[in-house]
């Protein structure tokens, strides 16, 4: 039996629509040292609501509805995609979001995303992060008593080990768009790194199918979401689930030469935007018609931006992995205009304080 059928034994929920598109640039305006800029569009994984969400999503809600759950509890800051993301997918199975979110600066996507949370049936739990515990157990406690079972708890960012297969997945996908020579094998693949589920999930397939791929992880956040440590652990516990599920999967020694965390397009903190970051969300934007954000994906666009003009990507096929979902996404569109002061009302300064200063157009 092959890999690629083996994680179909996983339960798993067809969320995603699957493949993603890779766009190809072969004239990559920003560097003509670049041999070719392919982008994977994970913005595309569900017309709604897409993102790299929705991959992780597909087995760990598969998990709960077969478990019977009723109710998904999960973290994240105010504007968390995968808060929402999870909030989004688990009303379309019949079963409740409670979001327990902790602060973040402010922009436009905090507040498009509050909005659209306030669309689903989610409970908003919003606290001071060092609340998080307690404020989690108190919205496990009444989503207990009224649901008559517990909550599904899934951690931040959906990094668990069941979250992380769905980007061993898309691993097989891209050797599989490899093969139909939909581009060619890359060289390198930048992507952001928050809680790692997706970079690790990618190392891990890439490693599996013997890809050659070196995979660049931008750090968006800090330790202990991001770090060496982190992608090791991961990287072993998730191999290891595999290998129990089927022997033939081999385990494989940890080898940081094809996986780089790059630390120097995070800036201060998270969701703090920086000025290469918004550069990058800006070149995108206009010259290759893709939006990302200030959190995550500019950052690593950033990052990938300096080193094609640094020459280190000279003759290299480059993959960038667009995690984002977009600006106007369906679910975003019909938000729009909601009245925030139907959200909790420690989130309503969200919407009464101003973006952080670099959150312009
Ligand atoms: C748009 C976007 N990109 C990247 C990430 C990071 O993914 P991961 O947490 O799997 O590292 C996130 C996580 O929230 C995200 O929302």
């Amino acid at each position: 039996m092959s890999i690629i059928e083996q994680l179909q034994n996983f339960p798993y929920l067809p969320l995603a629509q699957l493949p993603t598109p890779v766009d190809c640039h072969e004239v990559f305006p920003h560097s003509s040292r670049i041999s070719g800029l392919y982008i994977k569009r994970d913005d595309r994984t569900h017309p709604q609501y897409g993102g790299n969400k929705v991959r992780k999503l597909g087995f760990l809600l598969a998990h709960a509805r077969d478990n019977g759950y009723r109710a998904v509890m999960t973290f994240g800051g105010a504007g968390s995609n995968h808060a929402l993301a999870t909030a989004f997918f688990a009303q379309k199975l019949g079963m409740r979001g409670l979001l327990v979110l902790g602060p973040q600066h402010n922009s436009r996507h905090v507040r498009a995303n509050l909005l659209s949370a306030l669309q689903t049936t989610a409970s908003l739990y919003p606290c001071a992060w060092k609340d998080t515990v307690r404020t989690a157990a108190h919205a496990f406690h009444e989503a207990w008593q009224a649901d008559g079972v517990p909550p599904y708890v899934i951690p931040s960012g959906g990094s668990s080990l069941l979250g992380a297969l769905g980007y061993v997945n898309a691993a097989f996908e891209l050797q599989r768009q490899v093969r139909e020579g939909i581009l060619p094998e890359p060289d390198v693949l930048y992507v952001a790194s928050g809680t790692m589920g997706t970079c690790i999930g990618l190392v891990v397939g890439l490693r599996l199918v013997s890809m050659k791929t070196r995979i660049v992880g931008v750090r968006v956040t800090t330790a202990p979401y991001t770090s060496l440590e982190r992608a090791q652990a991961l990287f072993q516990s998730t191999n290891l689930l595999l290998h129990r599920n089927d022997p033939d999967i081999p385990l494989l020694p940890w080898d940081e030469s094809n996986f780089t965390l790059r630390d120097d397009f995070f800036g201060d903190e998270y969701a703090l935007f920086t000025p290469e970051g918004m550069a990058a969300v800006r070149y995108a934007r206009h010259d290759l018609g893709l939006q990302l954000e200030g959190t995550y994906t500019g950052k690593t666009f950033a990052a990938l931006l300096a080193d094609a003009d640094a020459g280190n990507l000279a003759g290299k096929q480059v993959l960038f992995w667009n995690t984002y979902a977009g600006d106007d996404t369906a679910l975003s569109a019909s938000a729009a205009g909601g009245d925030w002061h139907r959200l909790p009302e420690p989130l309503h300064r969200y919407f009464e304080e101003p973006f952080q200063p670099l959150d312009s157009d």
